[in-house]
């Protein structure tokens, strides 16, 4: 078959990375016989710098022409103490999620054997956890009006807002995403305070008997965050709001021994974007040393779930197992010789 991946490789380590899975997907197409067809785009800095805009519309309209989105990072140093500056390459990625409808972001946390050792948490503590976040991305403080500054500069805001069926649709794919795992999920809220939680709440109890084989629990953000820590392996699913869920999700990320392994799926209305869940690095840009995993894991998701290629994807994945086992890791997770980012992904490629 012939597939459009539209490449959006972003800011600082982003390029790198993304051309590893670049090679991955091209060895998985000559052992699978399929064709992908790789589109470049400019998103962030890069995209601000070449056309002024962080996510221009020709960007976009390759992500709409495409079958799926592969995404590197995005940001810049440059933009983060400067918050006078007018457009900021995360705009980029926000405006990318809202015009492509992908009110979804899936992060599955799942932890490897060899890096166990890795985790800021004790051992026992932690092997064996395997849960997914579901996080909503196109609503809440992320995206709510009125936002802004008063006129003398004084008094700043942002809006939490939530409609029922925003709840609605990310509640059911928590629940789908439950029912094909341990039958477990959790509500993050802080229903204890805000409105728009009490309003999830309520729509999830209103789902809930729909799904009778499956056990809800509700629990407040800051609980959550320490149970996270304290007891990693007792979540299946994990639904939560937009900023709960980016909060949450980089703390469940570490616990797994190392940010640089984990894949995400932005998933809603339009072509789906999958990208790794760490950022741009900048301090490792142009230095071949960041850990490509993440990004050729993503792909493995692009597979799985836009293009429906699932033994390609199971391909993918137990390649990064074997390259884990053998040693052939890059510098923040090695033991022994660090590999080259470049070197991983040649690995990987020529072990498919
Ligand atoms: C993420 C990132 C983004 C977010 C930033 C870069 C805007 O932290 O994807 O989790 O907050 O959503
Ligand atoms: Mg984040």
């Amino acid at each position: 078959m012939n597939y459009k991946i539209a490449v959006l490789p972003g800011d600082g380590i982003g390029p790198e990375i993304i051309q590893q899975a670049i090679k991955v997907l091209k060895a998985v197409g000559t052992k699978f016989n399929h064709r992908f067809e790789f589109s470049e785009a400019p998103v962030g800095a890069a995209a601000i710098k070449s056309t002024g805009s962080p996510y221009p519309d020709e960007t976009h309209k390759l992500c709409m022409e495409s079958d799926a989105v592969l995404f590197g990072a995005i940001g810049d140093p440059k933009y983060d103490n400067d918050p006078k500056a007018k457009v900021r390459p995360e705009q980029g990625l926000l405006a990318m999620r809202k015009k492509l409808g992908l009110y979804a972001n899936i992060r599955p946390v799942t932890t490897f054997k060899s890096l166990i050792h890795k985790s800021p948490l004790r051992p026992d503590l932690v092997e064996g956890a395997d849960f997914v976040v579901v996080r909503e991305l196109t609503g809440g403080i992320y995206f709510g009006e009125p936002r802004g500054r008063s006129e003398d500069g004084l008094t700043a805001y942002d809006t939490c807002v939530y409609h029922k069926e925003e709840v609605q649709r990310i509640v059911k794919l928590g629940f789908e995403y439950a029912s094909r795992r341990n039958r477990r999920l959790t509500v993050v809220d802080k229903a204890n305070v805000l409105a728009t939680s009490r309003l999830w709440r309520e729509t999830v109890q209103e789902m809930a008997p729909e799904y009778k084989d499956i056990e809800v629990d509700y629990m407040f953000v800051d609980n959550a965050a320490m149970q996270i820590i304290q007891w990693p392996k007792k979540f299946d699913v994990m639904v939560t709001e937009n900023m709960f869920g980016d909060i949450l999700s980089d703390e469940a990320s570490v616990i797994t021994g190392s940010l640089g392994l984990l894949p995400s799926a932005s998933v809603g209305i339009h072509t789906s974007v999958f990208e790794p869940i760490h950022g741009s690095y900048p301090q490792a840009a142009g230095k071949d040393i960041a850990n490509p995993l993440a990004t050729v894991l993503s792909a493995a998701m692009l597979l799985e779930v836009s293009l429906k290629l699932t033994a390609e994807a199971e391909a993918i994945r137990q390649a990064v197992s074997r390259s884990m086992d053998a040693g052939i890791v890059t510098e923040d997770i090695s033991e022994g010789k660090a590999f080259r980012t470049s070197e991983v992904g040649d690995w990987l490629a020529g072990h498919l």
